[in-house]
């Protein structure tokens, strides 16, 4: 079976699907899979990459590659003169993109234009998942505890007084489509309200003022399997350091000691019960197939908060979904065949 494996891409996320996507093809069975590592530059273009000594090659320039619109996964390769030739069937796309531009629905579309098997969540999911403001409105509709929240529009943007009296402060300011908490910022007085709002523009023409809520951030691991029975790891728990305030992109990424993991999250059975019955809500409140990562928040007397769905969750190192289920006795290798499976299906 050839598994493509998308990475790399134009979103923000760039430098962290590397880091995901090395993990992916490092559980991949060679035994069982013949896997086509593609590298999607900041810029696009997709790329033939290899994988050698556990490191993906990340090239600039090369071999361009395309997906044949209704071709069952045919690919062409266009040379440095510009000619096209065959670069082989793929049986399945295996987008490990974060963000924009791949976890998004787009790359999702292009696999049904291709009609070629998808691993991961459909276009639905993915997009409904990855638009904060519109994933807010279908948790809040679908009776799911959220924060409360104001969407903010560019020519828009409502005074801090009027912003504190409904969600509080302080409170979050976040691009409706960003993942990885780019740009987003805390705003706890009017001297940070500006530029944080200039901050959250740079990055969308959306973006959502969500009430802080004050907890313990757990997650929970979502894997549709071919049967479409849905199964929900235990809940793990991340504990940002205490000068980070809040898990941010460095907390997550640039800081080794950013967050400490707990897996899994040492919870009342009652509550945990409750996280993973919630969490299968969310996923199918936002349409979503294949496999989730549903973040909450916890209060102090036990209120669960539904926070965000992520559809490609992030599979890097110190990632929660592979932990997340390793913990609940999904091996990395059985959560990308069942993936594989379920696209196949
Ligand atoms: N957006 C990152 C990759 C995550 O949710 O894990
Ligand atoms: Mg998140």
């Amino acid at each position: 079976l050839r598994v493509a494996v998308l990475f790399g891409g134009r979103s923000t996320e760039h430098a962290v699907s590397v880091l995901s996507a090395t993990n992916v093809m490092k559980a991949l069975d060679p035994a069982r899979y013949a896997a086509a590592p593609i590298f999607v530059t900041r810029d696009g273009r997709w790329l033939m990459s290899r994988f050698a000594s556990g490191a993906l090659s990340t090239p600039e320039t090369g071999t361009e590659i395309c997906l044949l619109p209704g071709g069952h996964g045919r690919m062409l390769a266009i040379g440095p003169d510009g000619r096209a030739v065959e670069a082989g069937q793929i049986d399945i796309l295996f987008p490990v993109l974060h963000g924009l531009h791949g976890e998004d629905g787009s790359v999702q579309g292009m696999a049904d234009v291709a009609r070629v098997p998808l691993a991961g969540c459909g276009i639905l999911g993915s997009a409904t998942a990855l638009d904060k403001v519109i994933a807010k409105q279908l948790l809040r509709a679908s009776g799911l505890p959220v924060a409360r929240s104001i969407t903010i529009r560019q020519g828009a943007v409502p005074d801090l007084a009027t912003l504190e009296s409904t969600i509080g402060l302080p409170f979050f300011l976040k691009p409706a489509r960003q993942g990885s908490s780019v740009g987003v910022r805390k705003i706890s007085g009017s001297q940070e309200f500006p530029p944080a709002v200039a901050e959250g523009f740079r990055h969308d023409s959306r973006l959502l003022a969500e009430q802080c809520i004050t907890g313990r951030e757990i997650e929970c691991s979502v894997l549709d399997d071919a049967t479409g029975a849905l199964f929900v790891s235990r809940p793990g728990e991340i504990v940002p350091s205490a000068n980070h305030g809040f898990y941010s992109y460095d907390a997550k990424y640039i800081d080794a000691g950013g967050a400490v993991l707990t897996v899994p999250a040492d919870l009342p059975r009652e509550v945990e019960a409750r996280l993973r019955a919630i969490a299968a809500e969310a996923f199918r409140a936002l349409g979503c197939d294949g496999m989730a990562r549903v973040d909450f928040f916890l209060t102090a007397d036990m209120t669960i908060v539904v926070n965000e769905v992520n559809t490609i969750p992030g599979f890097t190192d110190i990632s929660m979904y592979p932990m997340a289920m390793e913990a609940s006795g999904v091996r990395y290798a059985e959560i990308i065949e069942r993936l594989i499976a379920h696209g196949l299906a």
